[in-house]
């Protein structure tokens, strides 16, 4: 029997050598006359282990990993065809602990099937859930939605049904399906491994959030820094359309979906709704004022829904087990899984998707292992760039949405960044307001002139000068920002600061004047 290999085509395993792999081990299979194929999967989110490479036993797939090209003959001399033991050999890649501790609800194929096989797909439990929903009621998926208890994973948090329930029941001569793709939060990659690693599920999501809404037409805005995800999920389009998953007539029903994939040049703001809406309409990414909500005027001033990838792609889930099912999994108001992707100075970085609930030092300590240089953790920005600081005193915090409002933070996207303690919060606090400076679209004065005055600020702070009075006036900055803003971009930016003045004051005090020697 033909054995299968199984090689990543996502992004992270590309960049750590994942084509010189697929290349060496398809020159050695055939030089061997091995009767080996070899399938491009999507990542399993280990990406310590990456480029991860497994084969199909009769046990079970066993991974070896990080596998480099020249590992590949070593490889096969030790028998890596059957499973056999090698230094990289790992056993079997679902008794790796990382991936066996998890919930994968969203993430249950990604890394397992063949991302552009709708076979693989279909004998994977795809398409359940819009088969269910083709005979369902509008109204009846919507509630369905909203009972799960899914909430907006894209950053604020919003009840999904909610939103779909308001374009439901606003009249339109065409609404449209838009999903989020831009992932523009630092340390975030969840959005990218999904359209890599299982496309069908977005646009499985897609589908069922048009025939619940009434809308006809789906977008995918995404950004230009993700080429293998607008050709992976440019292709599944494809491949959709032609089995008649998408269409005049969706899985043969009277509903009719079509979607295609737009790309942005890629900035930040872009990602928030409005701003990507205008993006979307070939306009300057510029934010929107609300109301009107994007759910009553959005593209093109139709009735919209804009969701996150991975919001929509827990739906089909939700379909397929039911609302109960998954509301069933986490905490308080944040029910069902997170998909969460832990990055930066971390031993362990990757993506853990489990049930809300979890403490930041279970995700930090016990998941990622600590810190990738050895060092204690001085400090873990949770929610990208928006995103407070958290001290280790508060790694008791559940991964909860109220939570972290609570100590004034927030999940976000769920990105979470490790810093060791060589972190200089000062630089950080500086790199927020400068972030925001250069990626402002400029509408509002406090986030536009604001952010410029506050990089000023905090570097009299950095330089010694009057500190006192300058740390008050970062404070005061802030406070303007934090209420004066129209969107989150300006209104969010003291998060980062504000964390970082306040649970390292000791990097905002001037440094000691060192005395020449005389
Ligand atoms: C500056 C800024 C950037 C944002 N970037 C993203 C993004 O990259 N992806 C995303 O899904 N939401 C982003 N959002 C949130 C969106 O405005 C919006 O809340 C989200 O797409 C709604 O989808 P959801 O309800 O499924 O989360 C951003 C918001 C702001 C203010
Ligand atoms: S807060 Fe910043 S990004 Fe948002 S509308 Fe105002 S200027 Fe634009």
């Amino acid at each position: 029997m033909t054995v299968k290999i199984y090689i990543p085509r996502d992004a992270a395993a590309i960049a750590l050598g994942a084509e010189k792999v697929a290349a060496a081990m398809a020159e050695a299979v055939a030089a061997r006359g091995l009767d080996a194929t070899i399938i491009r999967n999507g990542s399993r989110g280990m990406h310590w282990l990456e480029p991860l490479v497994e084969v199909e036993t009769a046990e079970g797939r066993i991974g070896y990993g990080p596998v480099r090209a020249r590992d590949v003959a070593s490889l096969l001399d030790a028998g890596f065809i059957s499973g056999d033991a090698h230094a990289l050999c790992l056993g079997k890649t679902e008794e790796i602990p990382f991936l066996k501790n998890q919930t994968r609800l969203t993430f249950a194929r990604c890394g397992v099937i063949d991302p552009l096989s709708l076979d693989d797909y279909r004998a994977h439990g795809g398409l359940c859930g819009l088969q269910k929903s083709v005979s369902l009621a509008p109204a009846a998926i919507v509630a369905e939605v909203t009972e799960s208890g899914l909430r907006g994973r894209g950053g604020a948090g919003f009840p999904t049904g909610i939103k779909w329930k308001t374009v439901l029941e606003t009249a339109g001569p065409q609404k449209y399906i838009v999903c989020n793709a831009d992932e523009g939060d630092s340390g975030t990659f969840a959005d990218r491994m999904i359209m890599e690693g299982d496309p069908f599920v977005l646009i499985e999501g897609m589908a069922i959030a048009g025939i619940a809404t009434g809308a006809t037409k789906g977008y995918v805005y995404t950004r230009s820094e993700y080429p293998h995800a607008i050709a992976a999920m440019s292709a599944a389009i494809e491949v959709a359309r032609a089995a008649g998953v998408l269409g005049t007539s969706v899985l043969g029903s009277a509903h009719a979906f079509d979607m295609e994939v737009r790309t942005g040049a890629g900035a930040y703001v872009c990602g928030e709704e409005t701003s990507l809406l205008n993006s979307l309409e070939g306009k300057r990414g510029l934010v929107r004022a609300k109301p009107p909500l994007p759910a009553h005027k959005g593209l093109f001033d139709c009735p919209t829904v804009i969701n996150n990838v991975i919001s929509l792609a827990s739906v089909p889930v939700i379909l397929e087990k039911g609302a109960a099912y998954y509301r069933d999994f986490g905490m308080g108001r944040s029910r069902g899984t997170i998909p969460i992707q832990i990055a930066g100075n971390v031993k362990h970085a990757g993506l853990y998707e489990t049930a809300f609930g979890l403490t930041l030092g279970e995700i930090v300590d016990a998941i990622g292992g600590g810190t990738a240089s050895g060092r204690p953790v001085k400090a873990v920005q949770v929610g990208g760039p928006l995103g407070a600081y958290f001290p280790r005193a508060l790694f008791d915090t559940p991964f909860d949405y109220e939570a972290f409002a609570a100590k004034d933070g927030l999940i976000g996207h769920a990105g979470i960044v490790v810093f060791d303690d060589t972190a200089d919060m000062l630089k950080q606090a500086r790199f927020a307001m400068e972030f925001c400076a250069v990626e402002s679209c400029g509408k509002c004065t406090p986030c536009r002139i604001g952010s410029t005055r506050g990089v000023e600020v905090a570097d009299k702070i950095a330089a010694g000068i009057e500190p006192e009075k300058n740390r008050e006036l970062l404070a005061d900055l802030c406070n303007t920002m934090k209420f004066g803003s129209l969107c989150a971009l300006g209104g969010f930016t003291p998060y980062p600061v504000m964390s970082a003045m306040t649970h390292f004051p000791e990097d905002f005090e001037p440094a000691p004047v060192v005395e020449a020697a005389e």
